[in-house]
């Protein structure tokens, strides 16, 4: 069968961990599935700085840009806080999102039924949850100009400086993630909430305009309601079920991403992928990651739970290689592990329990995995 090439970015701090528990998946379905895939490793974040000087080589840039797929792990931590701001590791993940012009970051939010009892809300507010934010990922506050550090002499302004970001939008930056937005509606429940703050930001009132004008000339049959990212925020954890698909720029998903991960239970359980325009292949440029971060507090520990890392490959085998079925399978097999009582430390709910290390955990689902 076809080949796919992979490039594996594991960063720094837990990433390198729950990539390892990646990789044992990987190993499986190629001795048992006749899935092939042609991987190299490559360095990001710290860990590239620690080598070369740079959170991201342009060596590193360019295999990226030339793969089928990324898979990156997390970048950052307190060694590297000190970083001048144009090498710190976060930088390195920028560039890959915005040079590989990976626009439409999806994070699903699923809240497996065997984790229900876990999340900080109320069981029956988070039972069956499924939806899906489509975050903006390669502009807004994150990348406009101007932006800086200067000096701010001309004014009664104590400590003399001041620090500068710009929200700039572009219609056709709008309109492209609101296509992938109601395209992923379609194949789900054809519903879209769109989120910003039209009340006090022009680029808010761009933002809802253009959607709605994506909607109502594109995907009539879609359902699109609007709404302030504040009230958003708040209806999430109040009644996340409202919700199918959620459609936000790129500070606001970032935000109600990791908000959303309690819903699930754990931060530790939310995959995602960053797509971009099609490649001559027909299928996005591609990079997939956990929403989490390192987790500092926690590395080197084998405590971190690999599943967010391992579902975001499982996205990798849906949206770049074609592998349905054998996404479908490694879902289930996270679910049967789950429902069988296997927990990392971050899953541990009010009674306790004794926890399994991330290894354990990423061999129970590779176990469920050989026997499904
Ligand atoms: P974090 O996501 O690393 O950690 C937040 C909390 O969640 C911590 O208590 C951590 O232990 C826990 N947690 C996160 N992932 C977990 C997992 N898989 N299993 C168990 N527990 C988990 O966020 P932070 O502490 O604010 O940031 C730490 C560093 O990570 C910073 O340098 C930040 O910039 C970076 N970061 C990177 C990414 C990324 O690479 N995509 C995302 C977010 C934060
Ligand atoms: C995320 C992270 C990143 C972001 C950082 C590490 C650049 O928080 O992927 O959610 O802010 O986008
Ligand atoms: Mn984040």
């Amino acid at each position: 069968s076809d080949s796919y090439s992979l490039l594996i970015l594991p960063g720094d701090g837990i990433g390198p961990e729950v990539m390892t528990e990646v990789v044992k998946v990987i190993d499986w379905l190629q001795a048992n599935r006749g899935l092939s895939f042609d991987i190299s490793h490559g360095l990001v974040g710290g860990s590239s700085y620690d080598a070369h000087g740079t959170p991201l080589t342009d060596e590193t840039m360019a295999k990226a840009q030339a793969v089928d797929a990324v898979l990156l792990g997390a970048v950052g931590g307190p060694k590297y806080d000190d970083l001048d701001f144009s090498v710190k590791p976060e930088r390195g993940l920028l560039r890959l999102r915005k040079d590989m012009d990976l626009y439409a970051n999806l994070r699903p939010a699923q809240c497996f039924d065997a984790l229900a009892d876990f999340s900080s809300l109320k069981r029956d507010v988070v039972a069956g949850l499924d939806i899906l934010i489509v975050r903006e990922l390669t502009s807004g506050v994150y990348f406009g100009e101007p932006r800086g550090i200067h000096a701010d002499n001309n004014s009664d302004n104590e400590g003399g400086r001041v620090g500068i970001n710009t929200q700039r939008y572009t219609s056709g930056e709008i309109r492209r993630v609101a296509r992938s937005a109601f395209e992923l509606a379609r194949r789900r429940n054809n519903k879209v909430c769109s989120m910003e703050k039209a009340n006090v930001m022009e680029s808010g009132i761009l933002w809802r305009e253009e959607v709605q004008w994506v909607r109502d000339n594109e995907y009539p049959e879609v359902e699109l309601t609007h709404m302030y990212a504040d009230n958003g925020l708040m209806q999430l954890v109040r009644k996340p079920g409202q919700f199918d698909v959620i459609l936000t720029d790129n500070l606001f998903g970032d935000l109600l991403s990791d908000a959303a991960a309690m819903l699930t239970g754990s931060l530790g359980m939310l995959p995602s992928a960053s797509l971009g325009k099609p490649m001559a292949n027909g299928r996005p440029k591609a990079l997939y990651e956990p929403v989490h971060g390192s987790a500092p507090d926690i590395a080197g520990q084998g405590k971190a739970n690999p599943i967010a890392c391992i579902l975001s490959f499982a996205m990798a085998l849906r949206f770049s290689f074609d592998q349905g079925a054998a996404a479908d399978a490694l879902e289930r097999a996270v679910e049967k592990v789950l429902a069988d009582g296997v927990r990392t430390a971050d899953l541990m709910g009010p009674e306790g329990g004794t926890p399994v290390s991330t290894s354990e955990m990423g061999d129970r689902i590779v176990a469920a995995l050989a026997q499904a």
